[in-house]
């Protein structure tokens, strides 16, 4: 069985993992930021959806760093791994540390003495254009991370494998919001987007439609356009749709659009399997037409019960700041209520929460993301 190794981004590790469970299954965690799966005939093209992958290693090796492991001791280890995973050609050694820093051991001390061992005839150092790239990531432990992680302390390890060269992780070149013909300060960034349609995803089931019934300036319908989705967007304020539409029309993906309270798109949609709701609703003055914030967000998640009840939802709801500090089994306030009564509220609409994890906005604002799968 053949496995490849992800490596995560650092701004969120719990919702790496969870995003990488969410599009692939079953994930070993080997630490915070990095996770090994099987490698199956899709698994480059379901990774492509993913939001907080960096890199991707075949052939890897794993390496406890232990007291008084040094650099030589990594690139010893490395050279013998060489041996049997390394093709003919040129390569590259690319080292880099996440995490903090473990004393004695040098990325450019390893990146040089790996070069030297495994230099040969047959394998040349190439340092512009390689055959093989061969990535070694220091990943020592995690702190002062701005978002909670329920894993704990990873111990620190060192990770290296043949660099997949298809994988490209996603620039977000030219698409910010503020780039985009149609913009307002609600627009939400590309990758929180994608990540929002990325941990939306069951592996067992194939993402036919994202629907976001408060679409806004369209932020997560473009992602969804990109990676060839179908888009069901709705919005109740007409400057929105159309706004949404321009935006689409940018990025030259196919969509219906339309002005629909997100209360009733069970009616505009009607029945159509393979959704995912994914969205980010509106909250305390932007609320529009004053509506309460909860109770348009629980008549929307039942309007979507009817679209699909097979279907997924993906969201981020308000909370506050608090809830990145204190303990993750905290009865936070989310929405204007706790969040046990907020759980409950969703179940009794037909959806079970199978995952919460917040995020921080700004010092005084937080999110909650949460992805609800069918209850039954
Ligand atoms: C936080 S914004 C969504 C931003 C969007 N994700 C983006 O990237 O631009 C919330 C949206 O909900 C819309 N909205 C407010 N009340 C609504 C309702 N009852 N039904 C549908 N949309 C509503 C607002 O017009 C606003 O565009």
């Amino acid at each position: 069985m053949q496995m490849v190794t992800l490596v995560g981004n650092g701004w969120h590790p719990w919702l790496f993992r969870e995003e990488a469970k969410s599009l692939m299954g079953e994930i070993e965690t080997i630490h915070s930021r990095i996770v090994s799966i099987q490698l199956s005939e899709n698994t480059l093209s379901r990774l492509s959806r993913a939001a907080l992958i960096d890199d991707v290693l075949e052939n890897s090796e794993t390496h406890v760093i232990g007291e008084g492991t040094t650099s030589a001791d990594i690139a010893e280890a490395i050279s013998a791994w060489a041996e049997n995973f390394l093709e003919p050609g040129t390569f590259a050694v690319r080292s880099r540390s996440i995490g903090i820093g473990i004393e004695g051991i040098s990325t450019k001390e390893i990146e040089m003495d790996v070069g030297n061992r495994i230099s040969s005839e047959i394998n040349k150092v190439d340092l512009a254009d390689p055959k093989v790239e061969i990535s070694v990531v220091i990943a020592g432990q995690t702190e002062g991370e701005a978002h909670p992680d329920p894993l704990g302390d990873s111990p620190s390890v060192v990770v290296w494998g043949v660099r997949n060269s298809d994988w490209e992780r996603e620039k977000y070149s030219g698409r910010s919001p503020t780039e985009r013909p149609f913009f307002k300060p609600v627009s939400l960034e590309p990758r929180q987007a994608r990540l929002l349609i990325s941990i939306g995803h069951r592996p067992d089931c194939e993402v036919k439609h994202v629907v976001d019934p408060f679409c806004g300036t369209g932020g997560i319908v473009i992602e969804a356009a990109l990676q060839g989705m179908g888009v069901l967007a709705s919005d109740l304020d007409s400057r929105m749709v159309e706004g949404t539409r321009e935006n689409l029309d940018w990025v030259n993906g196919g969509y219906r659009a339309e002005i629909c309270n997100a209360s009733e798109i069970d009616t505009l949609w009607g029945p159509t399997d393979g959704c995912l709701f994914a969205f980010d609703p509106p909250y305390g003055r932007s609320s529009w037409k004053s509506e309460d914030g909860l109770n348009l967000f629980l008549s929307a998640i039942s309007s979507a019960r009817r679209v699909d009840p097979s279907g997924a939802i993906s969201t981020m709801l308000p909370t506050g700041p608090e809830v990145l500090s204190q303990g993750l089994g905290e009865d936070f306030t989310v929405m204007g209520v706790k969040w046990s009564q907020l759980e409950e509220l969703i179940a009794q609409r037909g959806w079970k929460v199978v995952l919460k994890s917040p995020i921080k906005v700004h010092r005084s604002l937080a999110r909650m993301v949460i992805v609800c799968h069918p209850a039954d």
